[in-house]
């Protein structure tokens, strides 16, 4: 049985769906600091399936050894953390508390049931502002924020975990920028409060809830000035989990790979895509650079295809027509 963390969340939940569809048996725990059940109930809903799902806090030593001691988990894939950059920067204990202290909690019980697998979700953070895009994973990792070094932190403890256990396989994946729902329009992202995130606020000016989007910085040295992503539909990212599962059956250490499409888009052409999918006008305000932000992110996806065989399959086109149905039917 596969333990999923934070399976509840957006990543996570599309991720069940993956697994469910491939007849995975799965355990979800959240302590749905930043979710809510509803997802764990359409998650059986598009699935037909059923899983076990625990209110769980990863930092609950006992309750992590009673879930284990309950259900055989083989491997772990470990969504749970908080991720908010400017929340990380006002309460940066609280990040390092829940991020870094609930992985090595996880780990501790891990290894006192022998539990050898973990896929670990990390970020295009970890590539911080020292390198050139396109990022690949031989370049050296820092963070600009709290957030980043608690998964830059979380990537090293892993590795050396597995350096000292010959045994462990671990897969560290750095997402890029997870956008889009599910088809179905029964889970996606829908943060609570102002987004601080670009779709999310795009959505919600779509839906006319906020006048405008404050796009910051239009002097970067990109296409049009504004900053540049690489958007992955989670979907696609989701799928590159069940890869990534199946490259540690087979294979034990440590594989580090960036999950992105290689595709650069700036804030104008997202707003351009969605204005296009949604049929609605998305009005913008060029505000002063976001601190921290870079100009430009995007990865170099080929390990992906050649380790994992795989890679992004739906296009930007798609990310806002689902991210759209998902925002008219839940948002
Ligand atoms: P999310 O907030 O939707 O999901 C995270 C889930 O973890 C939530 O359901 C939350 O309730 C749960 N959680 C948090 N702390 C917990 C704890 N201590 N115990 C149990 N559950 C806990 O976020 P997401 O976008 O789905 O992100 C999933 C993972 O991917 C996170 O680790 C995040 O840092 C990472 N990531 C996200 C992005 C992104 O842009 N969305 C990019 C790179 C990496
Ligand atoms: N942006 C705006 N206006 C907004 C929000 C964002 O112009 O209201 C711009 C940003 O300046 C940036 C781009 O849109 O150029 C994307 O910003 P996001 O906040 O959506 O995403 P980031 O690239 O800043 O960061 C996200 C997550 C991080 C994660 C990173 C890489 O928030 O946690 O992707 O995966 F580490």
């Amino acid at each position: 049985m596969i333990l999923v963390t934070g399976g509840a969340g957006f990543i996570g939940s599309h991720t069940c769906v993956e697994l469910l569809n491939k007849d995975h048996e799965i355990v979800i725990a959240d302590n749905l600091v930043n979710s809510k059940i509803a997802s764990v109930e359409a998650i059986k809903q598009i699935t037909g399936k059923s899983c076990l799902f625990y209110e769980l806090d990863i930092n609950d030593e006992d309750g992590l050894r009673a879930l284990f001691r309950s259900h055989d988990i083989t491997s772990v894939i470990h969504f749970a953390g908080l991720k908010s950059v400017g929340e990380s920067c006002k309460f940066p204990h609280r990040y390092y508390s829940n991020n870094v202290g609930g992985t090595l909690t996880l780990l501790k019980i891990m290894r006192e049931f022998s539990c050898k697998s973990m896929v670990f979700s990390s970020s295009a953070t970890v590539y911080g502002r020292d390198n050139d895009p396109p990022f690949t994973e031989s370049m050296p990792t820092s963070a600009t924020n709290p957030y980043g070094w608690t998964k830059v932190i979380q990537e090293q403890i892993l590795v050396d975990q597995a350096k000292a256990d010959p045994e462990m396989r671990i897969a560290l994946l750095r997402y890029f920028n997870p956008v889009g729902a599910h088809p179905s329009g029964l889970i996606g992202e829908d943060p609570v409060g102002i987004p601080n995130n670009l779709v999310p606020y795009i959505c919600k000016v779509a839906l006319g809830r906020l006048p405008y989007l404050n796009v910051y910085g239009n002097d970067y040295d990109t296409v049009d000035g504004t900053g540049v992503r690489d958007y992955i539909h989670v979907v696609d990212l989701a799928k590159g989990h069940i890869e990534a599962m199946k490259y540690l059956d087979n294979n034990r250490g440590v594989l580090t790979v960036n999950l992105g499409t290689g595709i650069g888009y700036s804030v104008l052409e997202l707003v351009d895509a969605y204005s296009r999918a949604s049929g609605k006008e998305i009005p913008v305000r060029f505000m002063p650079r976001r601190s921290g932000d870079i100009a430009t992110s995007y990865a170099n996806a080929e390990k992906a295809c050649e380790l994992l065989g795989w890679k992004a399959e739906l296009g930007i086109e798609d990310m806002c027509r689902d991210s759209w149905n998902y925002a008219q039917k839940k948002m």
